[in-house]
């Protein structure tokens, strides 16, 4: 166990910013608790991304859907991300934040149904290696995590507190690449994330950054790609890596 949670650490601190690190393991829970996710809001007060496009999390069973709420971001602690994740799967969705999808890292949130458990929820954090695909555990705080499983349909929400997109050039403390996707279980570890939707850069914190939307699931881009008018919130942010603090309350 000691030697587990220093490793862990080890791992975390490589690639995290962390002012502290703290916890066990990552997090797992399995209480299924009514879950309601609409587009209510999109656009207006929350940040929404789907695939396929402007697909409704209320009655379309394919739509992969997810919504983003920042807070105002306070230095130096960041902005609180309170996330919906809706999507069909028969072992986990997962949202990815990144600074690019094709190299560094992805924190990722994965939301999963326990097939050996009568498809109970449960909930995990991963640290994605945008190079090569491979997930390892990590650690990150996570609360206010609820979620349920019905027809292989997983929803699921959580408050990621104090996220911050820092980088070696000033941006936008909520400016993250969101990833949507999907994977299979094998037992209790987690298969590669499948991802079926790259956001590219998006401010969290402006409901209204995709419009207009969409993008291809791959972020092949030439270096001024930015500048494209599509996202402009990208011009502000170009080689960067993920960094987000990583502290885990008990
Ligand atoms: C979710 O929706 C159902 C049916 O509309 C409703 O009965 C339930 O109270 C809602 N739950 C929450 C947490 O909003
Ligand atoms: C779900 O969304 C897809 C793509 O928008 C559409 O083709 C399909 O008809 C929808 N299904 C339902 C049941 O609304
Ligand atoms: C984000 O982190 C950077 C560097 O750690 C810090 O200077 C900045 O104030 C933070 N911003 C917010 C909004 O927390
Ligand atoms: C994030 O949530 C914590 C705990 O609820 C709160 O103390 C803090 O002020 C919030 N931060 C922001 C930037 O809203
Ligand atoms: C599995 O879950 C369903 C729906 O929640 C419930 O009706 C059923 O009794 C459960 N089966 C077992 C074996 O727990
Ligand atoms: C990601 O994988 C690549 C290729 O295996 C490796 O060179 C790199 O160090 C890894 N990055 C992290 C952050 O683990
Ligand atoms: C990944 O997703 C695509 C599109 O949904 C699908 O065609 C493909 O089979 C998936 N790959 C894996 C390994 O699940
Ligand atoms: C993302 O990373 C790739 C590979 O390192 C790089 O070619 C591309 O320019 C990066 N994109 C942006 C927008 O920084």
């Amino acid at each position: 166990m000691e030697r587990t949670l220093i490793l862990l650490v080890v791992s975390a601190l490589m690639v995290f910013v962390a002012p502290g690190v703290r916890g066990t393991g990552h997090l797992s829970f399995a209480n299924n608790t009514q879950v309601n996710i609409t587009r209510d809001g999109c656009g207006v007060s929350k940040l929404c991304v789907e695939t396929p496009d402007d697909c409704d999390p209320s009655s379309n069973k394919t739509c992969l859907f997810a919504s983003v709420i920042a807070s105002t971001p306070m230095a130096p602690s960041g902005s609180n991300l309170t996330m919906q994740l809706r999507g069909y799967s028969m072992g986990y969705v997962a949202l990815g934040l990144t600074q690019n999808a094709s190299e560094g890292t992805t924190m990722l949130f994965v939301c999963a149904q326990n097939t050996s458990n009568n498809g109970s929820f449960f909930f995990r954090t991963r640290m994605r290696n945008n190079t090569n695909g491979d997930l390892s555990p990590t650690e990150r705080r996570v609360r206010e995590i609820r979620g349920m499983v019905e027809d292989n349909i997983i929803k699921c929400e959580f408050e990621v507190p104090e996220a911050n997109a820092t980088s070696m050039r000033n941006s936008a403390a909520t400016t993250f690449a969101i990833l949507l996707g999907t994977g299979s279980l094998n037992g209790n570890m987690l298969d590669s994330f499948n991802v079926t939707l790259n956001s590219g850069r998006l401010n969290l914190a402006d409901p209204t950054s995709n419009v207009p939307t969409t993008m291809a699931p791959s972020t092949m881009t030439t270096p001024d790609s930015g500048s494209n008018g599509v996202y402009p919130h990208a011009v502000l942010l170009l080689l960067s890596v993920l960094s987000l603090p990583v502290v885990l309350g008990a």
